[in-house]
């Protein structure tokens, strides 16, 4: 007998909503959706489906993977770009086919940098807490010039492209390190061929890299010691790229002029929920939330409409090529 298609979809917000229903009206396929996230206790409401389409900064348990392959799914496809939430290990051996959504808008994260940055150089968190108190006088919050910095890109993919080009924008003059070159970039002379050289030129940092064992901490005591004294920096990646003690010390000790951070090293505790009152036990967020100079935002580079409308759109596709061909364009090669 013909088997219809179903695709359950997890961690499901509001603002998702209207662009899911529309894929669903065009391609007369159902899919469930539960706003709860995928996990060992809520994998089994899968149960009979073709394939399951999530979305979580909480990690992917190999336990979860487990039951899902035990109840007959292997299809699983994530709505946003990293995978550094998942055994990618345990995803090979129990046979299960990911897929990712790898450009679903490096503008919105290019683009949210870039204001960041903007806000850094022009002191508007300490212009703010001084308008609270209606003082509206200039002084002493003289500002920095973005033209005037030497912007060092670590990672020149799709964000890094973007934000290159928002940067020259601006007439800024900026350098760029990345293992794999292209080739425009290239041409223009933008890379340095080493981190360190970045390091020592550079007075803006910005990372648009993914976690991996080896990018892990990449911004620790050892790096942030060859920097300009002054130096800001940007993570709009992941919180693991950068040791936030030592990055806590580069700003004590004023090597480190300035972060903005949209991802942290123990994030999950504290973004994307409502806190309240609540006492936070995470000291390196604590220390450096009370900080003038530093502006952290809970992950939401990646939060606009565009972006939100392709991770729906994108990730609905290729859990439907994975149920309908046995793979998909944007598989995640696990070797
Ligand atoms: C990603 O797409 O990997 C992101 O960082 C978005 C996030 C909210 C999971």
């Amino acid at each position: 007998m013909y088997h219809q298609m179903k695709m359950m979809m997890y961690g499901v917000r509001d603002d998702e909503r209207p662009f899911i229903e529309q894929w669903q009206e065009q391609n007369h396929i159902d899919v469930q959706l539960t706003d709860q996230l995928l996990t060992e206790e809520t994998v089994d409401q899968a149960r009979g489906y073709d394939g399951i389409v999530a979305f979580q900064q909480l990690s992917y348990s190999n336990r979860m993977l487990q039951r899902m392959t035990e109840i007959g799914i292997y299809n699983l496809s994530l709505r946003n770009v990293g995978v550094d939430n998942i055994d990618l290990k345990q995803v090979a051996k129990l046979g299960i086919k990911l897929t990712n959504v790898p450009v679903y808008s490096p503008e919105a994260i290019a683009e949210f940098t870039v204001t960041q940055l903007m806000q850094l150089l022009r002191r508007t968190k300490e212009y703010t807490q001084k308008f609270e108190k209606h003082d509206f006088r200039w002084a002493p919050q003289i500002s920095k010039e973005l033209n005037q910095q030497t912007v060092g890109v670590i990672g020149t993919g799709h964000i890094g492209q973007c934000a290159i080009r928002i940067f020259q924008g601006f007439g800024a003059k900026v350098i760029a390190y990345d293992k794999f070159h292209n080739p425009e970039l290239e041409r223009q002379g933008l890379y340095v061929d080493t981190l360190d050289e970045l390091y020592c030129q550079a007075t803006v940092i910005t990372l648009h890299i993914p976690l991996f064992p080896s990018t892990q901490h990449m911004i620790d005591a050892t790096a942030i010691a060859k920097m300009n004294p002054g130096v800001i920096i940007l993570n709009a990646a992941r919180g693991q790229l950068i040791d936030e003690q030592a990055l806590i010390d580069g700003l004590d000790r004023g090597i480190i002029g300035g972060a903005a951070l949209d991802v942290m090293e123990d994030e999950i505790k504290v973004f994307n929920r409502n806190l309240g009152d609540q006492k936070i036990d995470y000291p390196e967020f604590n220390n450096l939330f009370s900080r003038d100079n530093v502006l952290i935002s809970p992950h939401t580079a990646f939060y606009t409409d565009v972006a939100v409308r392709n991770m729906v759109e994108v990730s609905l596709n290729n859990n439907r090529q994975l149920i309908e061909t046995g793979t998909a364009d944007n598989l995640i090669s696990t070797d």
